[in-house]
């Protein structure tokens, strides 16, 4: 077992973080308080190569691994978690689908724009009332024979105006269930697509989120991702390597609050001595320290079996898990350190504990992942 990183990976941990350093950094309150789209920051990220990073090369991309995937995310996090879910969403839902279950047609047709960041991808199964019992799928696809027509409503769409390239999963056949549901690759800009409100999020408020309503949208039958009724195993697959990226971006906000808590207590002076020389912080320091250690190696496992066609689908549901509580407890305890400097937008770790409790939430509760990981073990 070599816990070392390669050089390969090394230079993207080295590229990450310079660039979430360098220049999310500086503008990163204003966007977040604006719930301002990182456009920009949006194309220079797909110009190092991240929205494409892990296809393979035949369609554009740097086919690099899902380790390397994780370290980008857990750098970009650190600093920015609303450039990391469009990352996320566009990475391992969008491309990934498209790569490893879409036909030869659909990957020549979509994935060079996608890995270009020319066009950004979403992923559309939530609905209002199919959130965490995803197989109660509202949205029909009625097959018309050389199309369908999708009609319904979507939930919580991340870059849902943005995204030119949407994955949908809807119902076709109601009497089969789960079994009746399929995926689509749509266009946005079809005919019949209307978008609600921005959602006026607590955190990672620059990226936009929206409910998407299809009204009588042809989708061509050549769209349709693989047999009649894959829909709902092809978006459960594709959610096992999207938690992958939910855990790793719940990483990088704890250690991106831990190493602003830990820089505060060598600088801040309180009875007569930096605060880290207080056992009331220097305590909470190392739980924090040993809990990203911990998160980070279960994070890495669950890419490294995803990496080497392994069963991921359990680690990755417990890497998310544990990573976003994490995430969640060390940005708390943050504010705490920092007291009255961590409550006030300007020190950053406010906003990385509104960030770290949407990772609790999308891409499946806590919750949800308790019940993929009991039942894997109750059948083990
Ligand atoms: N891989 C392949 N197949 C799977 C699977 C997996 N990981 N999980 C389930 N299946 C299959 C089962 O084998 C079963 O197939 P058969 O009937 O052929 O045996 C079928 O799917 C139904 O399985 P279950 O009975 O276990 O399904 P369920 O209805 O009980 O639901 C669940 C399981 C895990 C709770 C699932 O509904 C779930 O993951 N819910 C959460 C959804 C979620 O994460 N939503 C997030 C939205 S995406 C998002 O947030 C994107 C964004 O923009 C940020």
């Amino acid at each position: 077992m070599d816990f070392n990183y390669t050089e390969e990976q090394l230079m993207v941990k080295k590229t990450a973080r310079d660039y979430a350093q360098r220049e999310l950094l500086t503008d990163v309150i204003e966007r977040d308080t604006n719930a301002e789209y990182p456009t920009q920051h949006v194309k220079n990220v797909a110009e190092l190569g991240f929205f494409g990073i892990l296809v393979a090369p035949e369609y554009g991309g740097v086919g690099m691994d899902n380790i390397s995937y994780a370290i980008a995310l857990e750098e970009i996090s650190k600093v920015d978690s609303s450039v990391a879910v469009i990352m996320a969403v566009h990475n391992s839902l969008t491309c990934y689908g498209i790569e490893k279950y879409g036909n030869d047609a659909q990957k020549e047709k979509y994935l060079p724009d996608l890995v270009s960041g020319e066009k950004i991808g979403a992923f559309l199964l939530s609905e209002p009332e199919a959130g965490s019992d995803a197989s109660f799928q509202k949205t029909t696809a009625e097959d018309k024979g050389d199309y369908y027509l999708l009609n319904g409503v979507k939930n919580w769409i991340t870059s849902a105006n943005t995204a030119e390239i949407y994955l949908v999963m809807a119902q076709t056949n109601p009497e089969l269930g789960h079994k009746g549901i399929n995926a689509f690759i749509v266009d946005r800009n079809s005919d019949g697509i209307s978008l609600g409100p921005h959602e006026d999020k607590m955190g990672m408020r620059s990226s936009d989120t929206h409910s998407v309503m299809f009204t009588d949208v042809k989708v061509p039958k050549e769209n349709r991702i693989g047999e009649d009724g894959f829909g709902f195993k092809f978006a459960m697959k594709l959610l096992e390597g999207g938690r992958i990226g939910i855990a790793a971006q719940a990483l990088g906000i704890a250690t991106g609050a831990y190493d602003l808590a830990l820089k505060y207590s060598k600088e801040r002076k309180a009875f007569g001595t930096e605060i880290i020389n207080h056992q009331a912080i220097a305590f909470k320091l190392a739980d924090m320290a040993t809990e990203i250690e911990t998160a980070r190696l279960l994070v890495h496992k669950a890419a490294w079996l995803k990496d080497n066609n392994q069963p991921y689908g359990t680690i990755s549901a417990m890497a998310k898990l544990f990573a976003t509580d994490v995430a969640m407890k060390i940005t708390t305890e943050a504010v705490q350190i920092l007291g009255g400097y961590g409550y006030v937008k300007e020190y950053h770790v406010e906003r990385l504990m509104r960030e770290a409790k949407l990772t609790q939430i999308y891409e499946g509760t806590s919750e949800i992942q308790k019940m993929v990981i009991s039942r894997a073990i109750s059948r083990d």
